[in-house]
């Protein structure tokens, strides 16, 4: 690895890329060696061998396809360099095949990597470890390395648990008695690649004490690849791959699969018994232990509510990890995103809103109205396709921001498209909770009124692709709440809309 000094001269000519966020820590992981024993993205013939029966071509087991997905124009090269967001280069990338992918036609680049630089992008970058700091080499001296670790257990085994979640007192308790029958020393990986990393670095740390004596804490990205039951299997045999790089021996999961790359250990029920305030091991698990059990549902509720996470549960630590991941919903972060035809209302049903929430206190308010967006954050940008999206995204990209810091973003643009208002759900939905509101005011009503007279030039030619005479408006099938303002005066449809946040619990009744 070289010095962090600039880029070699060699290496400057050459075209750069910003992969996407799974990609991003596959090529950590990978540079990291801790995907042996891949050594670089893979091509056509691996792809298709990984996704049709889960192993290499050369019939080594491998779960899940780790591709690199570029543009058309990055195709023609032999050596790209590959950098963070930040446009720090990472590697370099020895291209051995450029292939098109057969189903999503996207264009990918395969081979091996030459590492410049450790990532250090994403939190806790102190306590990230290469497998080759935990594995000592066969012969070598152990040398005590930093961020603690005892002795390694007798019996040589190591058990892995590899989460995305926090553990509780069950999990712990579980933990405890599987590593003590196993002999083994733990090693816990906190799987990045959410939206709470922190939270759950955090939670975890918070709960060392509980973990067996030399216990090790080590994040590792490896964010969640899709959904379903299927991509569920191939994520546990690719933690029980990382988990194998990183020394382990066994692996603790709640259910056996066949074909991994360690054994998976299973721990027996454990259950709570109120009486005498412990959890315990039970033969099996009977009604009222199920009833006992706080439900991931329940655990929601409480947090909505602002209401203690009960210590029998999860100790402190943990539970004030969870409030900060799910804040009460009167002080969480919400965007409330208005979308309907121009003069349809939005922005002043949006001002009223935003009006009534500062009156009531204890929210702070941005409202981010479509005619002033495009006068700043989009200023320049026309009314295609691509220009529409793009100031959607640059709307949607500041309501995340706001509602990540708890505070409640007003958006009042047309959002033609409900693609885009898809993307722009999943992004804020990630940090808070967002809300659709399509005011529906038939576009009769909205000509009629045509307050700025640009129906007027809009039939008449002068403005190209308006939207609703000559360009599309794709009405939502997923809002929260539709108001149509030729049936409702400007405070019924604000009533309606703060109705709809007190009962969510966003805002407290008056
Ligand atoms: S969006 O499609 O990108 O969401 P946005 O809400 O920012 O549109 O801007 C819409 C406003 O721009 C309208 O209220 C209107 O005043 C003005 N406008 C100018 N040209 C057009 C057009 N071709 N289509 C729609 N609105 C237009």
């Amino acid at each position: 690895m070289t010095a962090e000094a600039g880029l070699p001269d060699t290496l400057r000519d050459l075209p750069a890329w910003t992969p996407g966020p799974v990609e991003l820590a596959d090529l950590e992981l990978l540079l990291a060696g801790a995907y042996p024993p891949l050594a670089g993205f893979l091509g056509s013939f691996d792809t298709a061998a990984v996704t049709a029966g889960g192993r290499l071509a050369d019939g080594t087991p491998w779960p899940v396809p780790v591709t690199l997905t570029v543009p058309k124009e990055l195709t023609g090269h032999e050596r790209v360099v590959l950098q963070d967001p930040e446009g720090v280069p990472l590697a370099v990338l020895e291209v051995t095949e450029s292939w098109q992918d057969p189903v999503t036609q996207a264009w990918r680049l395969a081979g091996p990597l030459e590492a410049l630089r450790a990532p250090a992008h994403g939190p806790f970058h102190s306590l990230r470890r290469r497998p080759a700091e935990l594995v000592p080499a066969e012969g070598a001296v152990p040398a005590e390395s930093p961020g603690g670790g005892g002795a390694p257990a007798p019996s040589g085994n190591v058990l892995a648990v590899a989460t995305r979640e926090p553990l509780h007192r069950k999990q712990l308790g579980q933990l405890r008695q599987v590593a003590e029958r196993l002999g083994a020393r733990v090693l816990v990986l906190p799987l990045l690649g959410g939206a709470h990393d922190d939270s759950l670095v955090r939670a975890l740390l918070g709960v060392r004490r509980e973990l067996p004596d030399g216990a090790r804490i080590v994040p590792v990205p490896l964010p969640v690849r899709g959904s379903g039951a299927a991509q569920e299997e191939r994520d546990v045999l690719l933690r029980a791959h990382v988990a194998a790089a990183y020394g382990a021996t066994h692996l603790l999961a709640e259910a056996q699969l066949d074909g991994t790359a360690i054994p998976l250990v299973v721990p027996e029920p454990w259950a709570y018994d109120a009486d005498v305030e412990v959890w315990r091991p039970v033969a099996r698990i009977e009604p009222d232990h199920v009833q006992a059990e706080l439900t991931a549902r329940r655990l929601d509720e409480l947090l909505d509510a602002g209401e203690p996470v009960p210590d029998w549960f999860t100790p402190p630590a943990v539970a004030a990890e969870l409030a900060l991941a799910r804040p009460p919903k009167r002080s969480r972060g919400i965007t409330v995103f208005f979308t309907g035809l121009s003069g349809s209302g939005k922005s002043t049903v949006a001002r009223g809103l935003s009006d009534a929430l500062i009156e009531r206190g204890g929210r702070t308010v941005t409202l981010l109205d479509g005619d002033v967006v495009r006068r700043m954050l989009s200023a320049g940008l026309t009314f295609s396709r691509a220009d529409r999206d793009l100031n959607i995204r640059r709307i949607g990209f500041v309501a995340a921001e706001i509602t990540r810091h708890g505070g409640t973003a007003i958006c009042a643009p047309i959002a033609p498209y409900a693609a885009t208002r898809a993307e722009v759900r999943r992004m804020v939905s990630a940090v808070g909770d967002f809300i659709l509101v399509h005011v529906a005011t038939p576009l009769e009503e909205c000509e009629r009124r045509d307050r700025k007279g640009l129906y007027a030039k809009a039939r008449a030619g002068l403005i190209p692709e308006f939207t609703g005479i000559s360009d599309p408006y794709e009405a939502p099938g997923d809002a929260d709440l539709t108001l149509d303002t030729s049936r409702l005066a400007p405070d019924e449809a604000v009533g309606r809309v703060l109705d709809l946040l007190v009962a969510g619990g966003w805002v407290r009744p008056e």
